[in-house]
């Protein structure tokens, strides 16, 4: 048989990464000849471990913490999410040149409108969170055309640095900045149709949740981003509510998916992986 066509991750620490486990599984489902490798690489060998990736002649490769910032300067090319978000999850590797785009907002906007029947065209998004997972999350649903945005962050400051760039970035839409503890964000979510949790606070400890269980009406799609675990008391809560709820895992597997249709060309099998993954998670759990 031929050399498999290779694919990668970069980051550090790797090892807990799932997106071997998902590409391989989609590698093997379609019967293709490619290989998706993890590598472990410290933030002053970056340079060095892209060229060779270029060099070795790999289709196309991820990125994760700590690189998506730093990999900007490495590239040739960028997609415009990449641009406007400011990091880059995927690379693509046309011949000599480097192409980086970002397809972690995108995840979640596949899985809103896939998994949840979610269109987020003039809908008012409450977003909790201002890191670099938020950064992608809200720039990709002002592309999507949401009418309003709302930033609630722990550290406000942070929430308005995030939104003058989005709207410096996207003219039109509208973003506001609140902490996350603001009594204001009552009236907020009272109209609210879509919250997204962005923080790590479901993932760090699974009895907290960043929002008090009475702010959450039925009118709300409460979507946590967290996958680990699956069912966070935000989510629990949100069910209690009367709202509807959606996990992280999608939101995994799309971003994954559309990198991989962009490498190869060929369509994700997104319900095989999305078996396999909740069946690694479940292991790992146990
Ligand atoms: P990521 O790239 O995963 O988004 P990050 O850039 O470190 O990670 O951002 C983490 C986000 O989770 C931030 O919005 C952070 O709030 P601050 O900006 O105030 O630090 C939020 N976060 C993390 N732990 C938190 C906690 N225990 N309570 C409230 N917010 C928390």
């Amino acid at each position: 048989m031929a050399q498999p066509r290779l694919l990668g991750i970069i980051g550090d620490p790797i090892g807990h990464s799932l997106s071997p486990h998902m590409h391989n599984t989609a590698i093997e489902a379609l019967g293709l000849n490619y290989l998706y490798v993890a590598f472990a690489v410290k933030p002053r060998d970056l340079a060095e471990a892209v060229a060779g990736m270029r060099a070795l002649g790999l289709v196309g490769f991820n990125i994760t913490i700590p690189h998506k910032e730093q990999m900007l300067a490495l590239l040739h090319h960028l997609t415009d999410e990449a641009r406007i978000i400011g990091a880059v999850n995927t690379v693509r590797c046309d011949g000599k040149e480097l192409i980086g785009h970002n397809t972690d907002g995108i995840g979640l906007l596949t899985s809103l409108r896939n998994d949840a029947g979610f269109e987020p065209a003039g809908t008012r998004c409450v977003i909790l969170g201002a890191g670099g997972a938020s950064r992608a999350v809200t720039v990709q649903l002002a592309l999507a055309g949401a009418a309003a945005i709302d930033l609630a962050n722990r550290t406000r400051a942070r929430a308005e640095t995030l939104a003058q760039h989005v709207v410096a970035q996207i003219p039109g839409v509208q973003v506001a900045a609140h902490a996350l503890d603001d009594a204001k964000l009552q009236d907020v979510l009272a109209t609210a149709d879509l919250i997204v949790n962005t923080t790590s606070i479901g993932m760090q400890s699974p009895d907290d949740t960043p929002l008090p269980e009475s702010l959450i009406r039925s009118r709300h799609l409460v979507c946590d981003i967290v996958y680990r675990p699956l069912h966070t008391r935000l989510l629990r809560e949100a069910r209690k509510r009367g709202a509807r709820a959606l996990d992280g895992l999608g939101m995994l597997i799309h971003q994954g998916s559309a990198a991989f249709e962009w490498w190869t060309g060929q369509p994700f099998p997104v319900d095989r992986v999305r078996q396999s993954l909740i069946e690694a998670l479940n292991g790992a759990a146990r």
